[in-house]
């Protein structure tokens, strides 16, 4: 294929082709979310196993007066901004309560998948017909760049859920440094991260004994088929978890169960799978107190307050921008 034809493919085709030559073998988890991905992760967060949701739910439930306080206090007018905002679930339950005081402030969701971001504005606007909202669908990197043209207003911006554990440790200090440049002194940052438990406890929400995690996993080959006119068979694969206490890292793989050619229409391109080779999809890193401290102090950021559930399961941690970088 000549570089034309390279550089007239999608992200999604470029990044397919790139995880699929590369050795080990990967694929992003951030096309995890078409619209059946958005729905097995629904699934996901209704699992019994899957604690990260409801941890995170209890937080914004039992202290939502303390959070939204520290967000404005000095009661300046502000943009929530969230990133990847999924079905807002949680995030609700902060607009409800701003909603019921006086502060002044816009919404504005911000998600990679644009099925996604339709439901959760069509609920917002049904739920909260009072509430300003700015929807926006894209890459979290990419849609940065629009912080910069946007107003002088104080900017609050989520970044809920554990998304930031898709990053390694090491990416996600690149992460925060790209939003420390597009931040001003009195811009306010919230971050949710799962913590380090006891090993087993993370291993089982992403190996759910329902196999939703492995659907979930397995959907992005579907996805690929579908998109990029692959032949995939979905049922010469299996789903494998594993986490790493010293690495604090969950991972994920697709396993390939036989010798095995795929060919990707849309590349013009065959794939070969060993029997057993490991297909790398998702890293979910968990974090101790010591490792957000560092995380933050190596981003130019400093910790204003954290928030932790009651069973120290989870923390949302707020986070300003501090003066020395
Ligand atoms: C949406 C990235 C937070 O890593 O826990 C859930 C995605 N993957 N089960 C996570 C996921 C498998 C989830 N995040």
């Amino acid at each position: 294929m000549n570089e034309s034809t390279r550089t007239g493919q999608s992200g999604f085709a470029r990044d397919v082709d790139k995880g699929l030559s590369s050795d080990p073998k990967f694929l992003s988890s951030k096309y995890f979310y078409d619209e059946e991905g958005s729905r097995l992760f629904q699934e996901i967060m209704k699992l019994p196993e899957y604690y990260l949701t409801r941890s995170e739910m209890e937080i914004f439930t039992d202290q939502a007066e303390e959070i939204c306080s520290a967000f404005s206090p000095d009661g300046q007018p502000f943009d929530l901004i969230e990133l990847g905002a999924g079905d807002g679930q949680k995030t609700a339950v902060l607009v409800e309560h701003l909603l019921g005081t006086d502060s002044s402030f816009r919404f504005v969701p911000i998600d990679i998948s644009s099925d996604s971001i339709e439901t959760l504005t069509d609920k917002f606007r049904s739920r909260f017909p009072e509430l300003e909202i700015r929807p926006e669908v894209g890459d979290y990197f990419r849609t940065l760049e629009t912080f910069k043209r946007s107003s002088p207003r104080r900017k609050v911006i989520l970044f809920l859920g554990s998304n930031v554990g898709n990053f390694t440790e090491e990416n996600a200090v690149g992460f925060f440094r790209h939003l420390r440049d597009v931040v001003n002194p009195e811009d306010r940052l919230l971050v949710g991260f799962d913590l380090h438990k006891n090993p087993a406890t993370i291993l089982n929400a992403y190996d759910d004994s329902l196999g939703v995690t492995a659907k979930f996993n397995l959907n992005l080959l579907t996805r690929i088929n579908r998109e990029l006119d692959a032949d995939f068979d979905i049922a010469e694969f299996n789903h494998y978890a594993g986490y790493h206490p010293l690495e604090r890292a969950a991972r994920s793989f697709l396993i390939s169960l036989r010798d095995q050619t795929v060919t990707i229409g849309a590349l013009g391109k065959k794939f070969e799978f060993r029997k057993w080779e490991p297909v790398f999809m998702e890293i979910s890193q968990k974090y101790d107190l010591a490792m957000i401290e560092g995380l933050a102090q190596k981003s130019g950021f400093e910790i204003v307050e954290n928030f932790f559930d009651s069973n120290r399961f989870y923390l949302d941690s707020l986070w300003r921008p501090s003066d020395t970088r």
